[in-house]
């Protein structure tokens, strides 16, 4: 049986992607983290709990942020908000800021995780710092395997990409990371959001460096035509002749879908044989935000 009091780490499934989960009040528990990851120390991690009862004890909740949890929690929703003084997390986990990211997951198994551990639960997406994230059990064995005590492994996450993460400390909500929640669903109930632009203030969201989600292929976007050796993803009924391979998004053209499939069919196609990956265009509204967001940062120039 795993003992969470010697700050082991533990891969979990939310519905989004798989976590390396690790005790958000144990300092040495949430090194680990940054280390197995090699993640570098000033990007802050999601602290996981059950719901907003736990959150509340964490973190300061105004109406606002009481009203985006009880619409969206559980599930794929991000708040940063001041931390408490007395919250007892890390200090790290919010890599020093006075603030911290906290989420509800809605996966069954996240959830009998967090209420068992009875504490705060650390958890980036359980992937090499900058990499693709882990949405199967084995994509998470074969990159962080050797630093993890357990992997739950629950099968494929349903969301497929990672949580929208809103920062509600200032006046006006700020998008730091489109996700599973859409900039739509947020703006109906919040009114104006205000998109904070990827590589600007990077502090704010280190995750949103420009080059992150990276495959170890080049990757080509906005694809009509083929280059030689270019494996495709396709969105939408048919793929253009040509490509060396091609695997489909969402044949129906489904956003949700394409979310679901991204990450592991960049994996799939992320081979020396093929000269590229490319990617046909997907639209840019509701979860396509966070497709195209993804895709334009595991294109980006290698940081
Ligand atoms: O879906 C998800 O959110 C997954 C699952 C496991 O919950 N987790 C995840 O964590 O994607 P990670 O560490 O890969 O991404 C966390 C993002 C980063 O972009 C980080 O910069 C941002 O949240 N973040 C965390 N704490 C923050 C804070 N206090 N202020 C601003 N951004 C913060
Ligand atoms: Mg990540």
């Amino acid at each position: 049986m795993l003992d969470r009091r010697v700050g082991e780490l533990v891969a979990f499934p939310t519905e989004t992607v798989y976590g390396l989960g690790g005790d958000a009040t144990d300092e040495a528990a949430v090194a680990r983290i940054f280390a197995a990851k090699r993640r570098p120390r000033f990007n802050p991690l999601i602290v996981h709990v059950p719901g907003l009862a736990e959150a509340e004890v964490l973190a300061r909740f105004d109406e606002r942020a009481r009203s985006a949890a009880r619409r969206f929690w559980p599930g794929p929703l991000s708040l940063v908000l001041p931390r408490r003084p007395e919250c007892g997390l890390s200090l790290l986990v919010s890599a020093g800021l006075d603030t911290v990211a906290l989420r509800a997951p809605g996966h069954a198994v996240a959830q009998a995780l967090l209420r068992t551990a009875g504490r705060p639960i650390a958890a980036p997406s359980a992937n090499r710092s900058g990499r693709v994230s882990p949405t199967i059990a084995a994509h998470v064995a074969a990159e962080l395997g050797d630093s993890v005590a357990l992997i739950l492994d629950a099968g494929a996450c349903s969301v497929g990409i990672e949580s929208t993460v809103l920062d509600l400390t200032g006046a006006v909500p700020a998008l730091l990371r489109p996700g599973g929640i859409t900039f739509e669903q947020l703006s109906a109930i919040f009114g104006p959001v205000e998109m904070a632009v990827a590589g600007e203030d990077a502090p704010r969201a280190p995750g949103r460096l420009p080059s992150h989600y990276a495959p170890g292929r080049p990757l080509r976007l906005d694809v009509v035509d083929a280059r030689p050796g270019e494996a495709l993803l396709v969105f939408g009924p048919e793929a253009p002749p040509g490509f060396a391979a091609v695997l489909f998004l969402s044949q129906s053209g489904d956003l949700g879908e394409a979310a679901a499939n991204l990450f592991a069919m960049l994996r799939r196609l992320d081979r020396p044989q093929f000269s590229a990956i490319a990617v046909m265009p997907i639209p840019h509204e509701g979860l396509g935000r966070a497709i195209n967001d993804r895709l334009r940062r595991a294109a980006a120039p290698r940081t």
